[in-house]
This record gives structure tokens, sequence and C-alpha cells, in this order.
């Protein structure tokens, strides 16, 4: 076994971060750390390269909305306010430092036909975007507002917005059910979970932060992957 030892402000990245109301960005994404998946929409660079083998190069879905800074989330904030009021406004868009748009982990879809909602745009259970969504936990990306999960997620249903959160999680989160606020909470829980895929076994941990950080136990040679859920631990993923 080889201890590593895991800062506190690793709780704060990763795939796995819970960006919501109550939990907002602790810090900020480097412009670096971004790639651009189509119509100079960008995301992080993992996040990228998989939407990228999840679109191949098909032209019926496009990129609608990835990555916002803070001022541009602001901005939509405002401007939503203004055009829609507040009771759609706090439905549809998240408060600014609250947007998982503003980690670079999100992405807004929409069919590629005139015209697109920027705020909601069309994304339906048919078609090559129901094949989208039938592929996307394949490779990390869960849809984020599912019908259902409003009080879990405080977000009204989103069929275009998607997260990555990567795989394996996003393969759990679609079989069981679960928004990443319900995720979270049970690993959390269980602390330990092991879960099989074809002849694969895939642990995982999580493991409660304390002011110093925490130590994960890894054994020898074994490939594993880390992120925080920006609230107070990390989760350690072991291939
Ligand atoms: N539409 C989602 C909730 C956002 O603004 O982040
Ligand atoms: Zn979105």
């Amino acid at each position: 076994m080889k201890r590593v030892l895991l800062d506190k402000e690793q709780i704060f990245t990763g795939p796995l971060i819970l960006v919501n109301k109550e939990h907002p960005l602790r810090k900020t994404i480097g412009r670096q750390e971004l790639r651009v998946v189509g119509r100079g929409v960008k995301l992080q660079r993992e996040a990228a390269l998989q939407l990228k083998l999840l679109l191949e190069e098909q032209s019926e879905i496009i990129s609608v909305s990835g990555f916002r800074s803070h001022k541009e989330q602001k901005n939509l904030y405002q401007q939503s306010l203004r055009d829609n009021g507040e009771n759609f406004t706090r439905n549809y868009v998240a408060l600014p430092r609250c947007s998982e748009h503003e980690c670079g982990l999100a992405i807004d879809l929409g069919e590629n036909k005139e015209p697109i909602d920027e705020i909601c745009p069309s994304f339906p259970y048919t078609g090559p975007c129901q094949d989208f969504r039938n592929k996307a936990p394949w490779f990390g990306f869960v849809q984020r507002y599912e019908k259902g999960k409003e009080a879990a997620t405080g977000i009204a249903h989103e069929p275009w917005h998607f997260r990555y959160v990567g795989f394996p999680h996003s393969l759990i989160m679609q079989e069981k059910a679960l928004s990443l606020e319900e995720y979270l909470e049970f690993l959390r829980k269980e602390k330990r979970i092991v879960w099989s895929c074809g002849h694969k076994s895939i642990e995982i941990q999580y493991i409660s932060a304390g002011t110093e950080g925490a130590a994960a136990e890894i054994p020898e040679g074994r490939p594993y992957q880390i992120s925080g859920d920006n609230e107070g631990g990390i989760v350690v993923t072991l291939w």
C-alpha cells in the first residue's frame, strides 16, 4: 500500500465537485484548462475530449453553452430576470458562482435547428438527441437536472444540460437513478463501494477531510483518480 496525502484544496476540484445553491464554486478554473468543443464553446480538457468522442462528426447536435465566466453567468442571470422574470430565472438559471457552467464541466446541447433558445435549447427524447442521452454515461456524462429531482437539485427539469462527472460515476448514477446531490450523499454514507462492469471491479472510496486534508491508502501499482466533492471530502476511484 502507498499512502497518498490529499491536500485540503483538493476538496474543491475534480469532476465530482457539487456546485449548487448550497455549494458555490470555491476555485476558479484557469483558462489554460479549457478546450474548444465547437462554436467557441469550451469545457475542461477531459470533459471536452469525451464530448468530442461522444458527438463524433455528427451535425444534428450543437454545443449551445459550456464554460461561462463568473461575469458571464452574472450577466445571463440579470438578463434573464429582465426578460423572463424571477420565477423562470430561479428555476432555469443558477445564481452566479452556483452554476456548474462556471467550472467548465457542464454543457448545454441543442438540436441543430433554428431558432436555438440560448437558455432552454430543444433537446428531445427522440432521434439523435436520445441516442446521445443513451450513450452519454459511457463517456462520463449525465443528464444533470432530471424530472422528479427538482427538490434535490433546486433546478427545473433541463433535458439539454449535461454534466461531466467521469466514468464509472456517470453509469452508477444512471443505474441507481441518483442526482449528483444524492450520489455524493450515498458515497458519504457507504464510505466504500465496489462496482462491477464485465469482469472489471472498480472500488470507490469516500474520505472525509479534516483541516489538514486527508490520506488515502492506495494498493501499489493500481491506477486511481481523485476528486473533491466541494463539501468536505474526497472521492478516490481505484481501477
Ligand atoms: N441552467 C443551469 C442551471 C445553470 O445556469 O447553471
Ligand atoms: Zn446548462
